[in-house]
């Protein structure tokens, strides 16, 4: 596939689609070699990622659902629904890796610039993962805001949600764009 075609075919997957198959521990590597060739500025690359997988994940689901309907209960607001679909599939995906930004130490870089990179290095992930024929999801629900101890973040980390990986069960349609050109404005 050429560049543009993997560009174009990429898709987000929802991980209900995804077949019930492992992945290869190879397969993940190379998509997170790939997260790691994104641009950064000031060479900071802010990304940083957990995989989780086996035991590792099923107690990650647990405990989710255990914090989120422990928040749910004092006040927060989540359904029990959305809290149940997110820990099912954690537990369903085989594997859920957690996008992390490392924000540098010395401050040099305004968030956003940081939050810019580490979604290159996702985007990077996402292509090869179309290239290699694998189905990927970004998840962020804004209850990730809670995650910080659950996903044994240091001090300045932030969670960006979960990136989900599998084997492709179907191809998912397209939503499309709107037409490219309405979101130009050329100045000769
Ligand atoms: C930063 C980011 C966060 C996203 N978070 C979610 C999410 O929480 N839930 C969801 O259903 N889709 C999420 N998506 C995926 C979009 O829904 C998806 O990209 C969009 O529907 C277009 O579909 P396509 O990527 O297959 O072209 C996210 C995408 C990005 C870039």
């Amino acid at each position: 596939m050429s560049v543009i075609e993997i560009i174009k075919n990429r898709r987000a997957t929802p991980p209900r689609l995804f077949a019930k198959k492992d992945l290869p521990n190879g397969s993940v590597e190379e998509l997170l070699r790939s997260a790691n060739w994104a641009p950064n500025h000031k060479k900071t690359e802010p990304w940083r990622f957990k995989v989780y997988r086996g035991e590792a994940k099923a107690k990650l689901a647990a405990d989710a659902r255990t914090l989120l309907l422990e928040k749910q209960k004092e006040g927060y607001p989540v359904a029990p629904e959305k809290i149940e679909k997110f820990a099912s599939t954690i537990e369903q995906v085989p594997v859920a890796i957690a996008v992390i930004l490392q924000p540098d130490s010395a401050g040099r870089l305004p968030e956003w610039e940081e939050i810019a990179a580490v979604s290159m290095a996702v985007q990077n992930m996402w292509l090869t993962a179309t290239e290699m024929d694998l189905a990927a999801f970004w998840a962020t629900p804004t209850f990730i805001e809670l995650f910080d101890r659950l996903l044994e973040l240091e001090n300045n980390q932030k969670s960006l949600g979960f990136f989900y990986v599998g084997q492709v069960m179907m191809d998912f349609p397209s939503p499309g764009r709107r037409d490219w050109k309405e979101k130009i404005e050329w100045k000769d």
